[in-house]
């Protein structure tokens, strides 16, 4: 577990913080069958040491003799490619070109030649079943901001394809049934024109490990099935789904989740815990999520990022919140909450992680003991609650026009852990929030 999220967290910062160089990853899988390695050094937007012109064809007359006497066909042929698939690949990547209708950057001018495998965006490597004929084994095209309306009919079309990485493009379309390619791990179609309901042929994509659809117009709800899937990453943010989350949401190997930023309605799931030994970091941000906030979510022991922030999620906090030893960012903040902000939380900044605790914009009457101390050092951001003695508070005809409402949650004092004096080795440096990849991925990369 311990190699997989290194590599991924390399992988992700390889995909969010600098697109152009996605396609360099060295990432290999260790898992399961896959065992493809991604063409290494080639350039991701222009800069390949290998001139992505077209490669003279073998019939092409380069010592300057007469022209061949029968007329050159304008139809290449199988045995001007490397091998059968680079053939059957460059059919395929030249259809796709016909059907783009922008290209900014120039990226397709490259797509010329027998030689797919020097295209801007096209990366070969030989599938594991035949190991002797390199192929298209990866398709980047972060950032290249092109227009066609589908990618169904290409990528689905490149057998040996194990990433397909899309993101900020113009594709719009339906996401093809992908799942003729046995060896696809990473799908990105991030920030692109795709709309309709969730993309049901995903859902059969066994492989698949990395998941991001975030920022594109989905709408509906979410399958439970996508929570079935064995995914390490899972990005959903800035669509349009609506509708509760699936119950068993928890099932969900993911360590990275995002859902910020749509409008899924009713409570955080309680299956939550069964995730406790996967999710690192999880965004419920921004949605319309009500119901109590569960004492489940205290069972997060890996977690570091907990963000419910800006929904109408009501109740007290759950004592066993502090059992979240390693949570660095905890955002409950524009809720319906109230209470006391419980002590063996805001111990976690001293005895745990949390650099940042935010609460402002609910209704909270009170602090724990240790809280204080947090509101004088920022971490704990408690403006516009109800605390008597604090600036910054809601104003007592809103206080009170709220405390009188019937409250149906529970007061959970239960501790699910052993907190007592063994404490958590402090982190030696927090991280900025910056740093975070859920965080990083409720960004657009800026327009080239
Ligand atoms: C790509 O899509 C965006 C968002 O809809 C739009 O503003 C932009 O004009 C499109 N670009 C082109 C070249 O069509
Ligand atoms: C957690 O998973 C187990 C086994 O799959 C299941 O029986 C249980 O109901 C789940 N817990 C919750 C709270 O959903
Ligand atoms: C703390 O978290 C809140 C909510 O996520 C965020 O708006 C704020 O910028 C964070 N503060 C710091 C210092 O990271
Ligand atoms: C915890 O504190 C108690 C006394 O308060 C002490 O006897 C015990 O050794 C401590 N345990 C650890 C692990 O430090």
């Amino acid at each position: 577990m311990a190699i997989r999220t290194l590599l991924l967290v390399l992988c992700i910062i390889f995909l969010l913080v600098s697109p152009s160089l996605s396609g360099r990853t060295q990432l290999e899988r260790q898992r399961k069958a896959i065992e493809i390695s991604i063409g290494v050094g080639v350039g991701g937007s222009g800069s390949g040491s290998e001139s992505p012109t077209a490669s003279p064809s073998p019939t092409d007359n380069s010592c300057g003799c007469s022209p061949p006497a029968s007329p050159p066909s304008s139809e290449p042929q199988p045995s001007d490619f490397p091998n059968l698939k680079q053939y059957y690949a460059y059919l395929v990547i030249q259809r796709f070109k016909r059907s783009i209708t922008c290209d900014p950057n120039g990226v397709i001018q490259t797509w010329v030649g027998y030689r797919p495998c020097t295209y801007q965006g096209f990366y070969c490597a030989a599938p594991p079943d035949s190991p002797d004929t390199p192929t298209i084994a990866s398709v980047d095209f972060n950032g290249f901001r092109l227009c066609a309306p589908t990618v169904a009919g290409f990528v689905d079309q490149l057998p040996d394809v194990a990433l397909f990485h899309a993101n900020s493009n113009n594709f719009s379309g339906p996401i093809p049934d992908l799942t003729g390619l046995p060896y696809l791990y990473e799908l990105d179609v991030s920030n692109n024109l795709h709309s309709g309901p969730f993309p049901a042929d995903v859902l059969a994509l066994s492989n698949l490990i990395f998941l991001d659809l975030r920022y594109n117009l989905f709408a509906g709800s979410v399958p439970a099935s996508v929570f079935a899937l064995d995914l390490d990453v899972l990005f959903l943010n800035n669509n349009n789904f609506f509708r509760p989350l699936p119950a068993d949401l928890g099932s969900s190997p993911v360590a990275y989740l995002t859902l910020a930023n749509n409008g899924f309605t009713g409570p955080i799931p309680r299956s939550i815990c069964n995730a406790s030994k996967t999710l690192v970091e999880v965004l419920f941000l921004n949605n319309k999520l009500s119901g109590c906030l569960p004492y489940e979510i205290g069972l997060l022991s890996i977690a570091t990022v907990f963000d419910a922030g800006f929904n109408q999620v009501t109740g007290p906090i759950p004592w066993s919140f502090g059992c979240l030893l390693k949570v660095e960012q905890l955002n409950l903040a524009g809720n319906l909450l109230y209470g006391e902000v419980p002590d063996v939380v805001c111990r976690l900044a001293k005895d745990g992680n949390l650099a940042n605790l935010s609460l402002s914009g609910n209704y909270f009457t009170s602090l724990g003991l240790s809280c204080w101390d947090l509101v004088k050092s920022k971490v704990l951001d408690v403006r516009h609650n109800c605390i008597v003695g604090l600036p910054e508070q809601r104003p007592p005809s809103e206080c009170s026009k709220f405390l009188w409402r019937p409250k149906h949650c529970p007061v959970s004092h239960y501790i699910p852990c052993s907190l007592s004096n063994c404490s958590v080795k402090p982190a030696t440096s927090k991280s900025k929030s910056s740093e975070y990849m859920t965080y990083k991925a409720l960004h657009q990369p800026p327009p080239n």
